[in-house]
């Protein structure tokens, strides 16, 4: 990976889809994966293998996961467990890469996973360790990294702490979140100057949601304090269901058109992701996309036209 290369997680089939509430079906999940592959996005968070009470829209994991791997074999496709039981389920569906999910705070803890913050340190580190048994690829969120929607501002020690055990526990890549979008670019800069101050900065990657409009800002500071890495959702989908307060996640195409006018590469194509965005429109019928989204439109129809 060059210096002036950003790699995109686009987390759009998991975090997008997981809190809407019109149900979409297998294939129009492959088929927005498909278009977002298309666009050139080489690493997507397809899934999650959850309780299907806890979460409906993610009851389809191991029929979509099977799809991806029948049509999209070389896809980087990464799918979120909470535990043991969503490990087994991901590795009996092929999954090649698996992400726990830890939060920074008692509360939050409880609310997303029904554990307290201790037994769920334990259980990602335990989950991270079968994961790498099985060979598979790994990452470890660390959700509300900058408050919790429960507790306020979350103590940046503790979240340097829990990184640094996931990272101990094998973590390949270590993804500070920032559930509820409520970070700002000074804060953003103070966290990870901190983490990179343990841990090597190759490993850790940022996802911001967009609540109140910073998510492109922090993702600059994040850039500028040595972070590559970055998860967003095509057409700014997301949210996490048990964080009241959470909108969407930072917009690929915002952060694609960003990396593009700063000297930074990504490998995807703003037209591809474009359609990307209109299919999940239709799909979820209402309108989508990042602060970006009517310029990259006008912008794009005027180059149709002009060719
Ligand atoms: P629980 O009720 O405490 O679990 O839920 P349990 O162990 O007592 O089991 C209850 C039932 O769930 C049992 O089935 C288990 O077999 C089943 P029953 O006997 O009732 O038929 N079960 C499972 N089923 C499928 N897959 C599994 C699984 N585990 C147990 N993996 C549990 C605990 C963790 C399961 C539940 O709370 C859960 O599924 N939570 C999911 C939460 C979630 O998906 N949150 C959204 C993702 S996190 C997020 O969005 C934040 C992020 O984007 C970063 C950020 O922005 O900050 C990543
Ligand atoms: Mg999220």
């Amino acid at each position: 990976m060059s210096l002036d290369t950003l790699i995109i997680t686009d987390v759009a089939p998991r975090d997008g889809l997981q809190n809407q509430q019109i149900p979409v079906s297998t294939s129009a999940k492959l088929r927005l994966i498909q278009l977002l592959h298309e666009a050139g996005v080489t690493s997507i968070e397809a899934t999650s293998f959850v309780s299907p009470k806890a979460v409906p829209q993610m009851a389809d994991a191991t029929e979509l996961m099977g799809e991806i791997n029948r049509h999209l074999p070389h896809l980087r496709a990464s799918a979120l467990i909470p535990n043991r039981k969503g490990l087994e389920r991901a590795h009996a569906a092929g999954a090649r890469e698996v992400a726990v999910v830890l939060s920074a705070t008692q509360t939050m803890n409880q609310k997303n996973i029904n554990m307290d913050l201790v037994t769920a340190t334990k259980i990602c580190e335990e989950t991270l360790h079968a994961a790498q048994a099985l060979g598979l690829r790994t990452r470890a969120y660390v959700a509300v990294a900058f408050d919790c929607p429960f507790e306020g501002p979350t103590n940046l020690d503790t979240v340097v702490a829990l990184a640094e055990r996931m990272h101990q526990a094998g973590a390949e890549e270590i993804v500070i979140a920032d559930t509820i979008g409520s970070a700002s670019p000074g804060m953003v800069k103070n966290h990870f100057e901190r983490l990179a101050s343990v841990l090597p900065i190759k490993k850790l990657a940022a996802h911001f949601h967009d609540t109140r409009g910073m998510a492109t800002a922090n993702a600059w500071a994040a850039i500028q304090a040595g972070v590559r890495r970055f998860d967003a959702s095509a057409g700014g989908i997301g949210g996490c269901p048990f964080a009241p307060g959470a909108a969407g996640n930072a917009a690929t195409e915002d952060l694609v058109l960003m990396a593009e006018r700063s000297g930074l590469t990504t490998d995807i194509s703003l037209p591809g992701l474009l359609k990307a965005v209109d299919y999940a429109e239709s799909q979820l019928g209402r309108t989508l996309g990042g602060r970006s989204i009517a310029w990259l439109r006008r912008q794009y129809a005027a180059d149709k036209t002009a060719s």
